[in-house]
Parts: structure tokens; C-alpha cells; sequence
């Protein structure tokens, strides 16, 4: 089967899909029939609006799109990013050290020099300006090189070790400059070290909060290289740069071109999840990570619960018309998890030209958002049920959470909550697929529930550093997935490059009492441009 053909046959089924209380009339066990199991996490898609017959279809169109000839270049480390000539080799982050090759054994390598800056700082080996151990971190990164360890930093809080608990991580990445006016409002800067993360270390927004800390340090400590020295630590691919910033070679962990940066959580990017949680609580969520890899290379395509997420999601697009799609955790650990995804997938898939530069004729990534599930019901969850969109949902959920916790005086009532979190979060997904009819049909209209609206539910054991490193990887593989069959590159992001450019145009024509250039301008940013700065004449 041609693969366009078949991405056109399903653009154009678009009113062939049965309603979802259709479907569960026909296949009454469609609930037992319609699962994938992988490492630490189970997919349910009964919720979603294909037979077996369109699954079959999909099946077709990713082997046609030779899904498995893809999927075995980029394990393997071949150039997978045409565009920037590069590899995207982020598996090879994650697999463990007895079984690295030749070519990855740089990695461990880099690991090995994180644990020992982990060691000396968790212990107390490594001193401020002043004599004093370091009590607080701040990662100083934006995109990639923040929102990953943000992320499982707070979804794995509960893990944290002895070890680690001695430091307060925190996270900084505003080019505004807010969460640092806030932080180093209470830091004690004797006992604070900087992160500063990025890939490139170019990224203005990064290296502008790295030059405010940097001179917030000299206003206690006059001499820049001890500053340097027991201060700052960088991670990037980009060695000479964080030389020519000052950072000493030995307070630097590097990472590597071929390491996508909103694929880099893995990577020595990763510190302040080592810092704020243990060493081997990181090694913990990169071999979970590693399993769902495996499970990604070897399982059959309609058994593959990355292969399965990216089908339904192009099913959803491409055969249903669905252009939104939530991501709803019922799991506060998970709050950071929806910003994650939205950059791991829109940065990747938010493409409207061929691996070969052509315009495409059939959508790619729907919008996605998220929100913890149990809040969103009180916030947008209204438009799911009775709006005009049409959203496909992905509820996430730990069957068991509080299970060593049978000492905490509150104990039951914690039971008791998690239960109820069960209960809503099944609730949800059911009235979505099923409207009033979940309950009873109601005549009201403002009352009339219309469901049909498509989820799946991923279900983890509990939430823990192998569960968590499988999820992220099974979205990273569903992102693949879907570039493969939608013939984009995933793996670039050129369309982040024209704002920076045009900002730093715009930058000296903001500063007070410089008007030059604006003539230039379309009038309404040069409006704008005037009204902010008469406002901000003092
Ligand atoms: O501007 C987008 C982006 O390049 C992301 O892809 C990346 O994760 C982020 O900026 C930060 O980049 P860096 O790690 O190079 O600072």
C-alpha cells in the first residue's frame, strides 16, 4: 500500500466512525479486548473509535511507511535529523553499561563524572565562596534543559533519598527574570550553586539569568574566578562556550550534538533530578526508560504501546478530525507532566513540510494541553463535555499510591482520597465516551451530556523511577511514530528560530530614548513599542 494513499484514504473516512456506544454494543468485552501491556504501564484504547479494521489500516500504514526500517536507524545511531545532519540517539542514553557499544560508551563515561559532582555536592565536599556547604540549586535552563528535570524532580519528590535531602533544588527559567527576583530574594548566595543548563549555551533566556546570578554573587564576593569556581556548574554539548563564559573545565558535564535538547532529560541534563532525588534514583527512571525501549524496538506494531498511542493519535487527526488533544494526569506528582509533552510533542511534530521540504496535504500534531485531571474538571473540562471541539484525552493514573505511608496518621483518609481520585478519573473518561447515557438520557439540554468524545487511559502500578522513565519514553517513541507515518522530521525545530531573531531586532529599539529603527516596523508593534516605553518613563 502507497503511504500517501493510505494517509489520503484516512483523511477522507472521516464520518466512517461508529459512535463509541455503537461499538461497545457490538463487542460487549471491547474493555478486555482493547489493551496493550509494555514494562510498567498498560494501555487502554477501548475508549477510542477504531475496529479492528482501522487498526489493521493503521498497522498497514506505518509498516508502508517502513516504520520498523526507521525505528532500526535511529537505535542505531544513524542520521535520523536531516535537516541539522544529525543522529537522535537519546536510547542510547539509557542503556545500561554492561551493554553500551564502542560509540556509546561516552555516556557512561559522563554519568560517572555527574555521580562524583553529585557525591561532593550532597556530601558536603563541595564549598561556596565562603567556606560553606551548599544547602540550595538552581538550574538555570529553558525548553528542554528545564522542563524534564522540573518534571520528574516533582513527580518523584517522594523518592528522594537520604542523601539528597539535605539540598533544595529549585528551577529558573524566565528570560523575565521573575523566579529569579523571587529566589534570590531568600538564597543565601554562600551556600547556593547555579546550574547552567543548555545544549548550545546560546539561549539568551538561559544565559541572561546566568549573567543577573553572576553579578548577584560578585555583589557578596569580589573575586569572579572563586565565584566561577564554587558557584557555577555547566551542562551542554558546547564545550568551548561554557569555556569562554568562564565555567573551569572541571565543573563541566557535557552532552552531545545527537542528543535532541527536549530529548535530554537522560542526558548529564538531568543533575538536578541526581541532585534533588540520588543518583540512583536517576538510574532507576533510565532503565525503566531502557525497558520501554526495548518494548518499542521488538514488540509486533497493534502490541506496541507507543506504536498503538501514535496510531490513535492519527487516527484521531487524520481520520477523525481531531485537532486537540488533552493530557490529563489524575496524579498531582504528574503536574508538570502536560508542559513537558507539549514541547516534547509540538516542538517535534508541529510541521507542515516533508522530510523533503514539500508542503503536506494532511495534518500533523494536534494541539495538546494538560492539566492535572482532578483540577481540569473544575476548570476546562465544561468544553469536553458539552462544547463544540471535538478532544481526544490520554488519562493517566497509579492504580497504588500511599502503600508505604501506613504509618502517616492520616493514612486512611489519604486511602480514602486516592479511591475517590480513582473514581472521578474512570468517571470522566466514561461520561466523555458516553455522555447521559453513562447514567440515564436526560431531555434537559443544558443538562445533555452528547459523549463520543475519544481517551485512552495509561495505567501504572504506582509512580516511581522505572514507571515514570517507561511513560516519557513511550511518549518519545509515539512522537517518533507519528513523524514517521506523517513523513516530517522530528527532530528539528526551525520554527522557533525567526522569534528569537526578531526580538533581538527589536531590543535596542526598546531601550528608553531610542526610537531608531521603528520606522520600519508594522504599526502595530511599533505603537506598542511606543505606548510601553512612554509607560515606562519614570
Ligand atoms: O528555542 C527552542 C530550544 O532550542 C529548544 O529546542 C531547547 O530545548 C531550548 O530552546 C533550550 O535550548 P538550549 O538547551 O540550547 O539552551
Amino acid at each position: 500500500m502507497d503511504k500517501q494513499v493510505s494517509l489520503d484514504a484516512l483523511c477522507t473516512q472521516k464520518a466512517g466512525s461508529a459512535t463509541l456506544a455503537t461499538l461497545f454494543q457490538q463487542q460487549p468485552d471491547r474493555g478486555e479486548h482493547c489493551r496493550v501491556e509494555a514494562p510498567h504501564l498498560q494501555l487502554d484504547y477501548s475508549k477510542q473509535r477504531v475496529t479492528d479494521e482501522s487498526l489493521q489500516a493503521l498497522e498497514q500504514l506505518a509498516e508502508s511507511a517502513d516504520l520498523p526500517g526507521k525505528r532500526a536507524r535511529l537505535f542505531a545511531g544513524e542520521v535520523v535529523n536531516p535537516t541539522e545532519n544529525r543522529a537522535a540517539w537519546h536510547t542510547a542514553l539509557r542503556v545500561p553499561a554492561e551493554k553500551q557499544t564502542d560509540s556509546q560508551c561516552c555516556v557512561e563515561e559522563q554519568l560517572q563524572r555527574m555521580s562524583v559532582l553529585v557525591e561532593q555536592i550532597q556530601s558536603g565536599v563541595w564549598r561556596g565562596f565562603s567556606g560553606k556547604r551548599i544547602r540550595d540549586v538552581v538550574n538555570l535552563g529553558v525548553g528542554g534543559s528545564d522542563l524534564g528535570p522540573l518534571m520528574v524532580t516533582h513527580a518523584l519528590r517522594e523518592h528522594a533519598r537520604l542523601e539528597a535531602r539535605s539540598l533544595q533544588v529549585h528551577f529558573a527559567s524566565t528570560i523575565d527574570g521573575s523566579q529569579l527576583f523571587d529566589l534570590l530574594d531568600h538564597l543565601n548566595p554562600e551556600t547556593t550553586l547555579f546550574i547552567v543548563s543548555s545544549k548550545s549555551f546560546t539561549t539568551i533566556d538561559t544565559l541572561s539569568n546566568a549573567r543577573t546570578v553572576r553579578s548577584w554573587l560578585r555583589s557578596f564576593c569580589d573575586d569572579d574566578a572563586l565565584i566561577l569556581r564554587c558557584h557555577f556548574v555547566g551542562v551542554s554539548a558546547a564545550k568551548q562556550k561554557m569555556d569562554d563564559w568562564g565555567i573551569p573545565s572541571e565543573n563541566q558535564l557535557y552532552f552531545w550534538e545527537w542528543v535532541g535538547g527536549r530529548f535530554s532529560l537522560w542526558s548529564t541534563i538531568g543533575l538536578p533530578i541526581a541532585l534533588a532525588l540520588g543518583m540512583p534514583v536517576f538510574r532507576r527512571l533510565l532503565a525503566g526508560a531502557h525497558a520501554m525501549d526495548e518494548h518499542f524496538r521488538t514488540a509486533p506494531l497493534l502490541q506496541n504501546l507507543p506504536v498503538m498511542l501514535a496510531l490513535l493519535g492519527i487516527w484521531n487527526v487524520n481520520g477523525l478530525d481531531i485537532r486537540a488533544h488533552a493530557i490529563l494526569p489524575y496524579d498531582g506528582r504528574l503536574k508538570y507532566f502536560p508542559s513537558y509533552l507539549e514541547q516534547l510533542e509540538m516542538e517535534s511534530n508541529g510541521k507542515s513540510v516533508s522530510v523533503e521540504g514539500e508542503p503536506l496535504n494532511h495534518a500533523t500534531c494536534p494541539v495538546l494541553w494538560g492539566e492535572i485531571g482532578a483540577n481540569a474538571q473544575h476548570a476546562f473540562y465544561q468544553l469536553l463535555h458539552q462544547g463544540t471541539q471535538s478532544v481526544a484525552s490520554d488519562f493517566i493514573l497509579a492504580a497504588r499510591r500511599y502503600e508505604n505511608a501506613e504509618h502517616y496518621a492520616h493514612y486512611d483518609e489519604l486511602m480514602a482520597q486516592h479511591t475517590l481520585n480513582i473514581a472521578n478519573c474512570l468517571a470522566q473518561s466514561r461520561v466523555l465516551a458516553f455522555g447521559n447515557e453513562a447514567v440515564e438520557p436526560s431531555d434537559n439540554p443544558f443538562r445533555h451530556y452528547p459523549g463520543n468524545q475519544p481517551s485512552s487511559t495509561l495505567l501504572l502500578d504506582r509512580l516511581e523511577p522505572e514507571s515514570l522513565g517507561a511513560l516519557v519514553a513511550a511518549y518519545e517513541h509515539k512522537v517518533f511514530t507519528q513523524a514517521v507515518i506523517w513523513n516530517i522530521n522530528p527532530f528539528d525545530q526551525w520554527g522557533v528560530e525567526l522569534g528569537k531573531q526578531v526580538a533581538l531586532q527589536l531590543q535596542p529599539m526598546l531601550e528608553p530614548g531610542n526610537a531608531a529603527g521603528r520606522e520600519r516596523l508594522d504599526s502595530s508593534t511599533r505603537a506598542l513599542a511606543t505606548t510601553i516605553n512612554d509607560l515606562r518613563v519614570p
